[in-house]
């Protein structure tokens, strides 16, 4: 019997405890990695890296001596998901507090970008895989989530830039990002809550894919998991859509 196709790889997912991240991780662990879920959430994040016989990092990805530690305590590092992200849902460009935008920013954009550096210095010798989590609201603009935008936005062009300095310094890292369109997370529930019609809110976003159903985090954890393998070793600097026709 052949063994999985990233068994003896290690992998960090980081908002790995639940959403698309733990979807990622199972997924991950099914095709034979060694799991670190890397979250601010302990219980969740734990119960699941005990689920799939892997670790779990206490991150907050958007404090730099969090990741020296990860990095100190994980000497190797072969896949690395940047997955964790926040949406504070939809406010009025005018009144968008500097609050939000900071905090969204500072988990979606810096924390990527620490993630990333972590990545490369960690995988510079003897290569390994990036890959960031975008969103299709960062091609498709959400005028009322104006800092979510803007952060996957950045996410995509910082994935860009990472793929074109490791390939042109040969290490043999390759960065790409995932842009998904809606999927049913503890994320978009909380968003539908915000709106006092749940049922009408479902209605809109499914209305926006042309496929007519939103994702499951299974969805997106099987564009990962190809893009870490070795079939899409071709593959550096793509911002791949599983998003259901959304960013059409
Ligand atoms: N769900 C969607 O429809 C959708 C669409 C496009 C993009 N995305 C992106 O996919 C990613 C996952 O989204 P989700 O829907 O699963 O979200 P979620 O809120 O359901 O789960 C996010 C996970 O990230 C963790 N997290 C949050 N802040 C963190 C931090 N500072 N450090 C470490 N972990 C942190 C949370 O504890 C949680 O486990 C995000 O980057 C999100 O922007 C989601």
């Amino acid at each position: 019997m052949n063994a999985p196709p990233l068994s003896g790889r290690i992998a960090v997912v980081t908002g790995g405890a639940e959403g698309i991240g733990a979807a990622i991780a199972q997924r991950l662990h099914r095709e034979g990695a060694e799991i670190v879920v890397a979250d601010v959430q302990r219980d969740k994040g734990e119960a699941l890296a005990r689920e799939l016989g892997g670790a779990f990092a206490l991150l907050d990805v958007a404090q730099e001596e969090g990741w020296d530690r990860l990095l100190d305590a994980h000497a190797r590092l072969d896949i690395l998901v940047n997955n964790a992200g926040v949406n504070k849902g939809p406010a009025p460009f005018e009144s968008l507090s500097y609050a939000h935008w900071r905090e969204t920013l500072a988990v979606n954009l810096d924390g990527a970008f620490l993630g990333c550096r972590a990545g490369v210095r960690a995988m510079a010798s003897r290569g390994g895989n990036i890959v960031n989590i975008g969103s299709g609201a960062g091609v498709r603009a959400v005028g009322e989530m104006a800092a979510y935008t803007a952060s996957k936005a950045g996410v995509h062009a910082l994935t860009r830039a990472a793929a074109a300095y490791c390939g042109r310094r040969g290490y043999k890292i390759r960065c790409n990002a995932v842009l998904p369109g809606s999927v049913e997370t503890p994320m978009v529930s909380r968003l539908r809550g915000q709106t006092g019609d749940a049922a009408a809110a479902r209605a809109r976003i499914v209305e926006r894919h042309p496929i007519g159903f939103v994702g499951e985090g299974d969805d997106i954890a099987a564009m990962v998991a190809f893009l870490v393998s070795d079939e899409a070793r071709f593959i550096t600097g793509a911002l791949m859509c599983v998003d259901g026709g959304l960013t059409i």
